[in-house]
């Protein structure tokens, strides 16, 4: 009983609606292209129209019954809802009248003359039934959402606004959280489908807020409703966005944060707000302010060839990270005859500058070698995985702060490192497998370098 009551059952039947409903279409469809083939070509099909028209009527039951269900969830806006339901309902009934006017189209001539006329009065409701289900399901405009502008005004669609993307120019709402939102929020709280009773597509409805009143609160996000929905667990049946659509990255929730903070602004520039480095950065990730990368920065010179030639000689493998490029990377096999030692080591010094990508991995990395690494100082790769480094080998690699990628895992570090790797600014993936690092300093990691990513194996 328990069970009955707790399901929502209308919810549950109702999904299937955009499954079932297709099949209506599709063999009303192919009645009508089959009737056309009759005509044009002269051939017999009549039974096998009939059967495409009662099968597609009777799917039609089927998908007005379970629409009916979806319908009861809410949130809909009821002019599209009802536009949907009614050309729906009465597509299913002429595909019926279709059926028997089919049959008699042969012996009574009422029948023969408004078959045609029924025919083109499917495929008018059926259009106008699947255009408003389009627009239920992806918001209206959907179908002229990524159309050239000439035909959205032809649509009579207002013209988008050209989305700003240069820092000092850009809005905070318009160019930043509007676009959020729209990408990740909207298909839910539109202005034809207000999920909650939300909508997110203007100052106006965000600031009404849903069913349960205001969402957000200008200057707290911490107290507003709908931060919280988006930094609950994923698995949380209140997160947003629902139904397993992409949830919004940590940059994005951050500036959402941000905004909501900042007091909630909708027509101020960006740089009228509080603006820091960090949150800068973040802009950068959506699309405002131009990401220069710190290699595209470097302009290095050419390392000459007897100094490449010399760092091979000593059983390196050092070679341009793509094809001429200054840029280098440099490896020392675990497979090498003749152990790696500190003169080995000085030899890189000779390309400092250039090598941004190193490899070390397996090799027993003396702490006396992990300072000569601690001095290859535009690297931004660095592996040392199973090279028995210590915290205090880690601590020798806090001045590298350029780099954005760093393999340790298979090392017995602990969570004394976790200092040295805050420090780490730039880092945006760190391989912590098999390292004595707790969860807790993991988290440590995470809350003052909000952009990483940690792979700990689990
Ligand atoms: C797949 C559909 C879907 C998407 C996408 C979605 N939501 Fe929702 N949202 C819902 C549903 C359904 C509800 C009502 C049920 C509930 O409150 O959990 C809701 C409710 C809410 C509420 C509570 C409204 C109230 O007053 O109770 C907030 C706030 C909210 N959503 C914010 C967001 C934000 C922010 C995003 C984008 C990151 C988002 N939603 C994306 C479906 C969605």
């Amino acid at each position: 009983m328990i069970i009955f009551l707790e399901a929502n059952w209308g919810q549950f039947f109702g999904r299937f609606h955009a499954l079932v409903v297709h099949l209506p279409i599709g063999f009303i469809i192919l009645a009508v292209i089959f009737e056309c083939l009759a005509w044009k070509k002269k051939i017999d099909l009549k039974l096998a129209i009939s059967y495409a028209l009662l099968i597609g009527a009777l799917f039609g039951v089927i998908a007005v019954v379970l629409g009916l269900m979806l319908a009861s969830d809410g949130g809909y806006n009821i002019d599209t809802l009802n536009l949907h339901k009614w050309t729906g309902i009465s597509t299913t009934i002429v595909a019926f009248l279709l059926f028997f006017l089919s049959k008699k189209k042969e012996t009574i001539l009422w029948a023969k003359k408004t078959y045609p006329v029924m025919m083109a009065l499917v495929v008018i409701l059926l259009s106008i039934a699947g255009h408003y289900g389009g627009n239920l399901t992806h918001g209206s405009n959907y179908l002229f959402e990524h159309a050239p502008a000439s035909i959205r005004a032809m649509a009579g669609i207002k013209p988008v606004r050209e989305r700003i993307t240069i820092l000092d120019s850009a809005l905070v709402y318009e160019d930043v959280i509007h676009v959020i939102f729209e990408k990740k929020c909207n298909v839910c709280h539109n202005n034809d489908k207000a999920k909650g009773g939300l909508l997110l597509v203007d100052s106006e409805s965000i600031l009404k807020g849903g069913e349960n009143g205001k969402v957000v609160i200008a200057g707290n996000a911490s107290k507003s409703e709908l931060y919280r929905r988006i930094t609950l667990d994923p698995n949380h049946k209140e997160f947003m966005p629902t139904e397993g659509r992409t949830p919004l990255t940590n940059e994005e929730t951050l500036l959402i944060k941000w905004w909501i903070n900042e007091g909630l602004a909708f027509d101020k520039k960006i740089v009228e707000l509080n603006l820091t480095d960090r949150i800068k950065g973040y802009l950068q990730e959506v699309g405002i302010g131009l990401k220069r990368t710190f290699i595209g920065s470097l302009n290095l010179p050419e390392v000459d060839e007897n100094i490449l030639d010399s760092i091979k000689a000593e059983g390196f493998k050092i070679k341009p990270i793509v094809n001429k490029s200054t840029l280098l990377e440099v490896k020392y096999s675990a497979y090498n005859k003749t152990p790696l030692n500190q003169d080995k080591m000085d030899i890189l010094l000779s390309a400092k500058e250039n090598i941004i990508w190193a490899d070390f991995s397996r090799l027993p990395m003396h702490e006396n070698f992990i300072s000569t690494i601690g001095q290859l100082e535009n690297l931004t790769e660095l592996r040392v995985n199973n090279s028995e480094i210590t915290d205090k080998g880690v601590k020798q690699l806090t001045q590298l702060t350029h780099l954005e990628y760093l393999n340790v895992y298979g090392n017995p570090i602990s969570d004394v490192s976790v200092e040295s790797l805050q420090k780490l600014s730039k880092l945006k993936k760190l391989y912590l497998w098999k390292t004595n690092i707790s969860e807790e300093g993991i988290l440590k990691i995470k809350d003052s370098l909000p952009q990483i990513n940690i792979i700990t194996g689990e």
